[in-house]
């Protein structure tokens, strides 16, 4: 059986996931693949990884656009920044290279925009037309800006020098686990960083996502900030979610052109 749905396809430091997305509803048409991230991972082997996630859902329709989420800056499909992934990814044109390979028409974005896009839609932020901001606390901290529904890409303020430092190697996740922080311990630092980032953008809403998101009850109600700051609804799936709704919208704009 063939069906219409859009896949939405997650690249993570750890797994590569997948998934069929139900845009009527948000949610997955079908159970998510998940695949490790090779231990090397060069676009070339992450490519053969998606090739597979691609190949394992094959109801999928040949003109069903793919999206996929890479942690950096990708800009017009070029791949410009690698904080937390191989440095080769830099300057790798990775929307034609998945377009050529897959033929589908492919859409990569920066993994905290099609969180934000996920959470927009169907999340958090749904019915949110202020400037939203969502920060995802991972590995690294990723950040997507909305205003008025429309997607301000690749803001990366996840990077602010704040204290002599770029803000993620103090205030992710990772930070907490790798210096054993506390609880309270780490929502000092926190809030810090929230404190900076709502005094440079004024956002209306602060959504927060990144798997410890799961445990806000733990640190957001420690945070003494101006700015409404909530935790995000979709979680681990609102990558992949946002990611088919950001390449269905390209394919409805610019129509079908792979394949
Ligand atoms: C990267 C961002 C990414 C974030 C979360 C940061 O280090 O620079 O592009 O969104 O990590 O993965």
């Amino acid at each position: 059986m063939s069906t219409g749905h859009p896949l939405g396809i997650d690249v993570g430091g750890s797994g590569i996931k997948g998934a069929p997305v139900d845009l009527a509803e948000g949610t997955f048409a079908q159970k998510r693949l998940r695949i490790d991230t090779p231990a090397v991972s060069t676009p070339e082997a992450v490519c053969d990884v998606i090739a597979q996630v691609v190949d394992h859902f094959d109801e999928v329709r040949s003109d069903s656009p793919i999206g996929v989420t890479i942690p950096g800056v990708v800009q017009h499909g070029v791949v410009k920044t690698a904080a937390n992934i191989d440095k080769s990814w830099i300057g790798c044109e990775i929307e034609k290279l998945l377009e050529d390979r897959l033929q589908h028409d492919v859409v990569v974005v920066n993994d905290a925009d099609a969180a934000g896009v996920g959470e927009l839609n169907y999340g958090a932020a749904k019915g949110h037309d202020g400037l939203v901001v969502l920060t995802t606390l991972g590995t690294g901290i990723g950040t997507a800006i909305f205003n008025e529904g429309v997607l301000v890409p690749n803001s990366e303020l996840g990077h602010l020098e704040i204290d002599g430092h770029d803000a993620e190697t103090r205030a992710a996740s990772s930070a907490k686990t790798r210096e054993d922080l506390s609880y309270p311990e780490w929502a000092e630092r926190l809030q810090r960083y929230y404190r900076v980032l709502e005094d440079l953008i004024w956002p209306d809403l602060i959504v927060v996502g990144g798997g410890v998101s799961k445990d806000s009850d733990e640190f957001l109600p420690l945070l003494d900030i101006r700015t409404p700051i909530v935790p995000a609804v979709l979680r681990n799936k609102a990558g992949i979610i946002g990611a088919a709704v950001l390449a269905t919208a390209s394919q409805q704009r610019h129509g079908r052109h792979t394949g």
